[in-house]
């Protein structure tokens, strides 16, 4: 079976004799060659050309027997879509071009139904990699959510204390649904754009998805993303990252995505055993602390053999980390773990 029918099935929940494996970031500051590349054109003008962001798409493939390329690009290029620029701080994270102060702002963002004109060179580097992958490996499409996004946008880039976004959606609802609507109805037409140029899957990364008061989660984050899953094609593998929500993964399994990532903070085996007969199948994805894969292969190997022991003869796992790769991560301990998981058998 190809690695592409391999991914297809764990999304699908059917037994395999092993997980499916890719890691979060594979794209990413941990590989030699993606710093070169980076060096030489700068992060956004890879994210824009699409023979770049391809070319890098395919760097950790051609490293490690991964199952899944994952498109190069970043979630921020949604706000720019929409007129609100970004770029990166000398001394680490985010900055907005202009922070969203009030519905004037929010009214003056552009319709979303010029995300997908605007951000064609993601369609166009979506092509090149299918083209390059013959349907060999599953190719995986992705965005922010709806909550995510409007941190940034809102907060004016990264964020400690998340005060404005809350005090958004805490004191001026109208203004906070109208922004949020405005970035649904974005990756709706976003998404579909993705499947149409060849997106076998599509990961909507919620990272901020914890910082909300948990009562606050479903109105704040998850209902939007509920809006978003309905307007995907039947049974289209969705998969759904939400950093720091342990306590909502059973309302995310209801949400109408088909797979949950869920961080190292959770017990996989046990959250399988806790959704299961809830609905319909959900599949699991994750969850190996990132932080291991600046030890030691011998460790990376025990650990990764534990997780994969735990979850023996539950169907529907797609091996992954439980956030992105670290840029410290050893080559070493990558391949040992690709290794360990293609070697498995259950
Ligand atoms: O997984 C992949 O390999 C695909 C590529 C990808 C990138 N960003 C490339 C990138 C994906 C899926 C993302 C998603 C993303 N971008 C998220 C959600 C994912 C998560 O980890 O929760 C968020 C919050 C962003 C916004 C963003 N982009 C941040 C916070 C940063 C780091 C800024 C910093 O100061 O370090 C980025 C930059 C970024 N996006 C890099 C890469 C490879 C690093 C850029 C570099 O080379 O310096």
């Amino acid at each position: 079976m190809t690695s592409r029918e391999r991914f297809l099935a764990a999304c699908a929940c059917q037994p395999l004799d092993r997980p499916p494996l890719w890691i979060m970031r594979q794209a990413g500051r941990y590989l030699p060659e993606y710093a070169q590349l980076k060096a030489q054109h700068g992060f956004l003008k890879m994210v824009r050309t699409p023979e770049l962001a391809a070319e890098v798409t395919l760097q950790p493939l051609r490293r490690f027997p991964f199952d899944a390329a994952i498109l190069f690009s970043d979630i921020l290029v949604i706000p720019e879509a929409l007129g609100q620029g970004y770029r990166f701080k000398d001394e680490g994270g985010i900055a907005m071009e202009r922070r969203l102060e009030g519905r004037a702002d929010v009214e003056g963002l552009l319709p979303a139904a010029e995300v997908p004109s605007r951000l064609a060179y993601v369609a166009e580097a979506l092509c090149l990699v299918k083209r390059e992958l013959g349907g060999r490996s599953a190719l995986l499409g992705f965005g922010g959510s709806p909550w995510t996004l409007a941190t940034y946008m809102v907060e004016g880039g990264s964020s400690e204390h998340f005060g404005r976004i809350k005090e958004l959606f805490y004191a001026e609802r109208p203004v906070f649904d109208a922004l949020l609507g405005r970035l649904t109805d974005s990756l709706i037409a976003y998404f579909h754009m993705q499947i149409r140029a060849g997106a076998d899957a599509i990961q909507i990364f919620d990272s901020w998805g914890g910082v909300i008061a948990g009562p606050d989660y479903e109105a704040a984050s998850l209902a939007w993303i509920r809006r978003i899953a309905a307007a995907m094609p039947a049974g289209f593998p969705l998969i759904l990252y939400a950093k720091g929500t342990a306590s909502h993964h059973r309302a995310q399994a209801g949400a109408g995505v088909r797979v949950l990532s869920v961080d190292w903070t959770v017990d996989l085996a046990s959250l399988a055993g806790s959704i299961r007969g809830s609905g319909d199948p959900v599949a699991l994805q994750g969850n190996l602390d990132p932080t291991l894969l600046n030890t030691t292969p011998a460790v990376v190997e025990r650990e990764t053999r534990r997780l994969l022991e735990s979850m023996r003869g539950a169907p529907g796992h797609i091996f992954n980390l439980g956030h992105g790769i670290l840029p410290q991560a050893k080559l070493a301990c990558v391949e040992r773990l690709a290794e360990t998981v293609v070697n498995w058998r259950s």
